[in-house]
């Protein structure tokens, strides 16, 4: 589904994404861990087109989206979360979610102003599915509270669900569970199995390593910005160079 071909992105002298090569397979959740600094969020701000890369190219379903702007990325059906999160904190739970929804919302301006009866339907709609959404990670009974006065692990969730709204096909979760407690990160991970189920393809990265061997049907190890190793879970575990750059110390 996608491939990403000798992605290069330099801050300065330091590349911190260098020559990096993978392919992700439709329906997979495919990890991408390793060290603090390692690249890995900078690889992600890449392919969503954040950042505009210095080499290499991105493709998605064979066609190459290197150059597309992230905010038209949604129409290629591709969401992310962000490490740090991107919430709006003045703005409800629901309002937040609601932002998810963007891409479907009609912007013609005369049922605008007149509040016609489409808008309005469309409204109920946005709203009945914003709410299951909010249903799945069980933060339904905070719909209307303003984010800002929620907890790190809610937000947390929130994130994920307004991701959720654009209806992607690849979703890009970075640290979705970092500073979670242990339900919280099992909750999530179920959403994740419950995504997949649903045909939702997804890049994970993670310091979570019992999530990532649980979850993942295919891990990318990267270290000083290079492609360190690849495999399965198992593969992973038992690589001499993965365990020695990162599981070592990941699993003490
Ligand atoms: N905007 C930036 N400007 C300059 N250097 C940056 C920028 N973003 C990241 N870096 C540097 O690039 C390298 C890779 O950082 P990145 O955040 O991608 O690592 P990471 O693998 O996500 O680490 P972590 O696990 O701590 O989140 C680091 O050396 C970091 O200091
Ligand atoms: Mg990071």
């Amino acid at each position: 589904m996608l491939e990403i071909r000798n992605l290069t992105k330099r801050f300065g002298g330091l590349t911190a994404v260098d020559d990096i090569s993978f392919r992700v397979a439709k329906g997979h959740i495919h990890a991408v861990i390793g060290p603090n600094g390692a690249g890995k969020t900078t690889l992600i701000n890449t392919i969503s087109g954040l950042y505009r890369c210095d080499g290499g190219s991105v493709w998605l379903d064979g066609a190459d989206i290197t150059d597309i702007p992230t905010d038209q990325l949604v129409y290629r059906g591709i969401a992310r979360t962000f490490q740090n999160l991107e919430i709006c904190g003045g703005m409800s739970v629901l309002e937040n979610v609601l932002l998810g929804f963007d891409r479907y919302m009609d912007k013609t301006l005369w049922p605008t102003l007149l509040r016609s009866g489409r808008l309005m339907d469309q409204e109920r709609r946005f709203t009945e599915r914003a709410m299951h959404l909010l249903e799945l990670v069980g933060i339904e009974d905070l719909a209307h509270q303003k984010a800002h006065a929620l907890s790190y692990g809610i937000l947390k969730k929130l994130e994920i669900v307004r991701a959720l709204a654009t209806g992607p096909e690849l979703l890009l979760l970075d640290e979705p569970v970092a500073g979670l407690n242990p339900q919280e990160t099992d909750e999530v991970a179920e959403l994740i199995r419950t995504l997949v189920a649903d045909e939702v393809t997804v890049i994970l990265i993670e310091h979570d390593m019992r999530m990532v061997m649980e979850l993942s049907d295919w891990i990318t190890v990267m270290h000083r910005g290079k492609k360190l190793a690849e495999g399965t879970p198992a593969e992973i575990r038992n690589d001499p160079r993965v365990i020695e750059a990162y599981l070592g110390g990941a699993l003490k």
